[in-house]
């Protein structure tokens, strides 16, 4: 696992961006995983900068969101379904209807998991999937004690995460208690994982992930199985990790 520790929020952006215009100059068409959340607005902000200055062009990408929320109305401005098309794939020039969300409004959910798998595995595989953490170590939304062989399914979230999560609605009571969300052991098939995090409040499952052992009950420590991982985290973020020092050495004389 690579940790690249950057001096604030903005150059997280800058460089988990930097790694996915990457992928896409190599392979146009690349099948990106999209995190919602607050953690990689950053990521998109510089991607669609990229695109406006015609470093990047992301017509031609596909993409999968990593979760949803259960039984929201239809196009509900918190469903990630809106936040997809409208903080990501609308500033970066995807088109839409090339990416796929996790359909949380249908009465058989376990057929819904299916097509989504499905839609997944028909595209090739997600090239490369961008991932936040949640303050008790969730990504997507698999919660602690999630398998790490878990497949897209139905999940209950923790009272921690609705408590996190309630800053996008307008009460907290309307924070739904389910979610569809990739598994684990989907998460762990994508091509390379960038898990993006800022802020003192996500130093102390940062620090579980990274150096913590292997464990469901820090989900985000799958990323200690995946050959291809990358951590970008801004200094608060990075206050809780043992081995800070060796991190920055290891960036700062990276053979090129
Ligand atoms: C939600 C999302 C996760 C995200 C996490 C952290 O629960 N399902 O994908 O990583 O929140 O969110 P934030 O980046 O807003 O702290």
């Amino acid at each position: 696992m690579e940790v690249i520790i950057a001096e604030t929020p903005d150059a997280v952006g800058r460089i988990a961006a930097r790694i996915i215009a990457e992928t896409v100059r190599i392979k146009p068409d690349a099948v990106l995983g999209l995190a919602t959340g607050s953690s990689p607005m950053v990521v998109y902000a510089e991607l669609a900068r990229m695109r406006h200055a015609t470093e990047i062009d992301l017509a031609a990408t596909r993409g999968f969101a990593l979760d949803e929320y259960v039984g929201l109305a239809p196009g509900h401005p918190a469903s990630y379904a809106a936040v997809v098309q409208r903080e990501i794939a609308e500033p970066l020039g995807m088109m839409f209807e090339n990416v796929t969300v996790p359909d949380g409004g249908r009465p058989d959910h376990e057929q819904a998991c299916r097509e989504f798998e499905a839609a997944i595995s028909d595209s090739g595989g997600i090239d490369v999937q961008l991932l936040g953490i949640g303050t008790n170590g969730h990504i997507g939304f698999n919660e602690p004690t999630s398998s790490l062989t878990s497949r897209t399914r139905i999940k209950t979230l923790t009272e921690q995460t609705r408590a996190d999560n309630a800053r996008f609605f307008n009460t907290a009571a309307e924070v739904p208690r389910h979610c569809i969300t990739q598994g684990l052991g989907t998460i762990l098939e994508a091509g390379q994982l960038i898990l993006v995090a800022q802020g003192k409040g996500k130093a102390r499952a940062l620090a579980a992930a990274i150096e913590g052992p292997l464990s469901s009950m820090c989900p985000a420590s799958l990323l200690q199985l995946h050959p291809r991982a990358t951590v970008v985290v801004d200094e608060e973020a990075a206050s809780q990790l043992s081995l800070a020092d060796y991190y920055r050495y290891a960036f700062s004389s990276k053979p090129v």
